[in-house]
């Protein structure tokens, strides 16, 4: 496991779009997992600002966003819709869930299927949940735990309330590849960003493997970056 702090949130960005660059330029038809939130949003931003000035070109690359809400597909909060505002860059293909399939257990369970299809993922990128959560793995999930329909905790709604224009507008249900699902990725960058982050961080990173931290089960894998910034790092006491 690699541990690797950085400065700030630009500096975050930078070398997270570092990585998903090498990896695109290594493998032209690479493939990614990607995920969603308030962390990888100046990394989108950076990724687009370094494919707009030709160092970086993902137009071979097909990435899978790591979980969706089963919503309205008009939603605003969706993350298709996510993707449409913050991810500008020309890729090969972005896959999502349906936000509103008519069995979604069979969907999800498809969309994992087609991930392994594309030939897994070679970079899964990922952010933590304060409650340990990485894509919708809520806390309880299990490190043997597939794609599948998931309850979302009041917290995670809470985080998601301004997208969706009220608490009570957050779906109750998300979609999302499992823990197993996400560590059978070739690679995985963790990140995490600000103070209200380090708990949650050192208790991943140090705290013995359990399911009340999802995050945790991620130190299974053999070839895992964290990249944090100084103040989500602050509570670790090994590193
Ligand atoms: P955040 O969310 O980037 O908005 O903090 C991370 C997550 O919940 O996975």
């Amino acid at each position: 496991m690699a541990i690797e702090i950085v400065a700030d949130v630009t500096a975050l960005a930078s070398r997270a779009t570092d990585l998903i660059c090498a990896v695109a330029a290594r493998k032209h038809q690479a493939v990614l997992g990607l995920p969603t939130g308030a962390t990888p949003i100046p990394v989108y931003s950076e990724l687009g600002r370094r494919v707009r000035d030709g160092i970086c070109d993902l137009r071979g690359v097909s990435a899978f966003a790591v979980d969706e809400f089963l919503a309205s597909a008009e939603s605003p909060g969706t993350n298709a819709a996510f993707f449409e505002t913050h991810l500008r860059v020309p890729l090969r293909a972005l896959h999502l869930p349906e936000a509103a399939p008519s069995d979604p257990e069979r969907h999800i369970a498809a969309f994992a299927d087609e991930v392994r299809r594309a030939g897994g993922l070679d970079l899964c990128v990922l952010g933590i949940g304060t409650n340990g959560h990485i894509a919708f793995n809520e806390p309880g999930s299990e490190r043997d735990s597939r794609a599948r329909v998931v309850q979302l905790t009041l917290e995670s709604r809470r985080a998601h309330a301004s997208s969706f224009g009220a608490l009570d507008a957050v779906p109750p249900r998300g979609l999302t590849l499992g823990i197993a699902d996400l560590l059978e990725s070739r690679a995985i960058l963790m990140m995490a960003s600000g103070a209200h982050k380090a708990e949650i961080v050192a208790r991943a990173v140090e705290s013995p493997q359990s399911s009340a931290v999802p995050a945790s089960w991620l130190r299974d894998h053999g070839d895992i970056t964290w990249l944090l910034d100084e103040a989500a790092a602050a509570m670790l006491t090994q590193h």
